[in-house]
């Protein structure tokens, strides 16, 4: 950006009403302490993380406000150049895309810019949030990410990711930081946390100080002093939730008193309203990980296709038994280098565990080959009956801690495998291509219940919502499909925090010795794509769309 004071237009002063409705002259943006750090920072690239009603949007917007003048100072030269200064404002929804749309436009209205017509358009439910500037040499628009056919573009000069944890990693990584590459553009992502994401991962950028192209601040709610108007101390405030979660029954505001902590009572209000995990989240902008969505790394376009029987591979159940809540049978394959297939369910209510068994066999989901089955150890009555009806036996090591289970499941969501031609199965039937990353844990679309349950499993919110008092726990809601799959992990690898990693199943572990192993490597060496796990396979979520038929993004 060429050398311009901002400040010279955000002190400018605009008449509006005041909150007595009378008309005075303010200047147009006077920033809270917390957006002034930001608005005298001028890094490329800018991650703020911060609790709602912090003032993010209006932060986003005011960037763009002295971009407008100097485009205009630039315009005729843009003109003879036929180049524009153009500035995309990225949404999940037109709706959150609109928010630091209207502050810019509102602006620019009360400064007496003159909009291009036709050019300038504000229509969020159409879709159409265009302002155009000096001849269509300054660009503002606002996009949602839902549409990402609509995010091609080039040479954008910067870009506001708003609401970015919401949004996925895709859309910055394939389509926004590219057309930032032309023009030097900047980026500003604002948002509240959603757990350790890829917002999370741009936020750490943030914090290396040897990286300079990035800068990050993680800012409370209660920084905006113009709608929390009464004092705060932060320190207070962790006080304040870390006595509620040893006081579980205890009134917020009592203990407050009792402490004397000094916290602005809309803030005292939100601690008593939510669990403390979801205040942490939401208002003091922390990552953690024990709010909202379980899986928050299961998407359906990943990890949903058309899977096919493997005759090569071991098959398994997994079990979550119920009569009044649903029983789950889910049918599992296991492959060589530690995929996990997940080909069908039985998941209905209303079944003893005698009709479960003929279920199970009336829908041919014990196929030749399956020995074992990984249930839940509450109910071994019900272990039995399974065992005798299906001829099959039930495996030992299920239980444990719930979150055992459910790391094991979101590691294998986000772990690696390389796709592996397999003589027996025609690979084009599932999407996957050979030498292509998959994730390890992967589900056939037939299992559409306990699809539900991996997208909709959550985390309470609100205190109303914890059945116990233990908030870091999800809610006993759309848990039976997870619940049955996590028994198998459990059986299959123990514990996942014991010193030393996770443990394997000992089965699973040759028993060459490590001579007759070096011998075998030496004589036939792998290609890169057969090791397991490789060092070219990341940790991550950049895995191939495979489910053609979601039409979410
Ligand atoms: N500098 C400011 N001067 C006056 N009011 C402000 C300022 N910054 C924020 N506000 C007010 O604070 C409220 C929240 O602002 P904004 O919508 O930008 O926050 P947000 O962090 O984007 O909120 P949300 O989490 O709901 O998206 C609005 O009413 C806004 O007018
Ligand atoms: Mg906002």
């Amino acid at each position: 950006m060429p050398a311009l004071d901002p400040w010279v237009i955000y002190d400018h002063p605009i008449r509006s009403k005041n909150d007595k409705g009378v008309l005075v002259d303010k200047p147009i943006w006077t920033p809270h302490k917390g957006q002034l750090i930001i608005a005298n920072n001028y890094t490329t690239n800018q991650v703020l993380d911060a609790g709602r009603r912090f003032g993010k949007s209006i932060n986003g917007a005011k960037k763009l406000l002295p971009e407008a003048f100097v485009a205009k100072s630039l315009a005729n030269q843009l003109k003879i150049d036929g180049l524009r200064r153009e500035f995309w404002i990225v949404g999940p929804e037109y709706s959150d895309a609109e928010k630091e749309f209207r502050v810019i436009y509102n602006d620019l209205r009360a400064l007496g810019v003159p909009f291009d017509r036709p050019g300038t358009y504000n229509d969020p439910i159409g879709g159409s949030l265009h302002i155009s500037l000096w001849e269509g040499t300054f660009q503002i628009h606002g996009k949602s990410s839902k549409y990402p056919e609509q995010l091609v573009g080039e040479g954008l000069c910067g870009a506001i990711m708003s609401e970015a944890a919401k949004q996925k990693e895709i859309i910055w990584d394939k389509f926004i930081r590219p057309t930032l590459l032309d023009f030097n553009g900047w980026s500003f992502h604002s948002s509240t946390p959603e757990g350790k994401n890829h917002f999370y991962k741009h936020w750490q950028f943030g914090q290396d100080p040897a990286n300079k192209d990035w800068a990050s601040w993680k800012m409370p709610s209660w920084r905006n002093h113009f709608v929390f108007t009464e004092e705060t101390v932060d320190e207070h405030v962790y006080r304040l939730v870390e006595l509620s979660r040893q006081n579980p029954g205890a009134s917020i505001y009592s203990l407050a008193e009792q402490h004397r902590l000094i916290i602005d009572s809309k803030i005292l209000g939100m601690i008593n309203d939510s669990t403390p995990e979801s205040f942490l989240q939401e208002i003091a902008a922390e990552f953690t990980e024990f709010v909202g969505r379980v899986f928050k790394e299961f998407d359906e376009e990943t990890h949903v296709t058309d899977l096919v029987f493997n005759p090569a591979w071991q098959t398994v159940g997994a079990v979550d038994y119920g009569f009044t809540n649903p029983s789950v049978w889910l049918l599992v394959q296991l492959g060589p280098w530690g995929e996990i297939n997940v080909l069908d369910e039985i998941y209905e209510e209303g079944l003893d565990p005698t009709e479960f068994a003929a279920e199970i066999k009336r829908r041919q989901l014990n196929p030749q080959g399956l020995h074992f089955f990984y249930p839940d150890p509450a109910d071994p009555a019900a272990s039995q009956i399974l065992e005798r009806t299906l001829g099959i036996r039930a495996k030992a090591g299920t239980g444990g801690e719930l979150n055992n289970r459910l790391n094991h499941i979101r590691k294998a969501l986000k772990t690696p495998r390389t796709v592996i031609d397999e003589h027996s199965i025609d690979l084009e039937e599932t999407g996957l291509y050979e030498g292509e990353t998959r994730p390890q844990l992967m589900f056939d679309r037939r299992c559409a219940r306990t699809i539900q349950d991996f997208l909709n499993y959550r985390y309470p919110d609100k205190k109303e919502e914890t059945s116990t008092k233990q908030q870091e726990l999800p809610m006993k809601k759309d848990d039976h499909g997870p619940e049955a799959l996590g028994r198998m992990f459990a059986g299959i690898f123990g514990s996942y925090a014991k010193p030393g990693g996770a443990r394997m199943h000992k089965a699973n572990f040759s028993t060459r010795s490590r001579k007759e192993k070096e011998k075998v490597q030496a004589v036939t060496p792998k290609s890169p794509g057969f090791m397991r796990p490789a060092l070219h396979e990341r940790t991550g979520t950049d895995f191939p769309k495979v489910n053609k038929r979601t039409r979410r993004l």
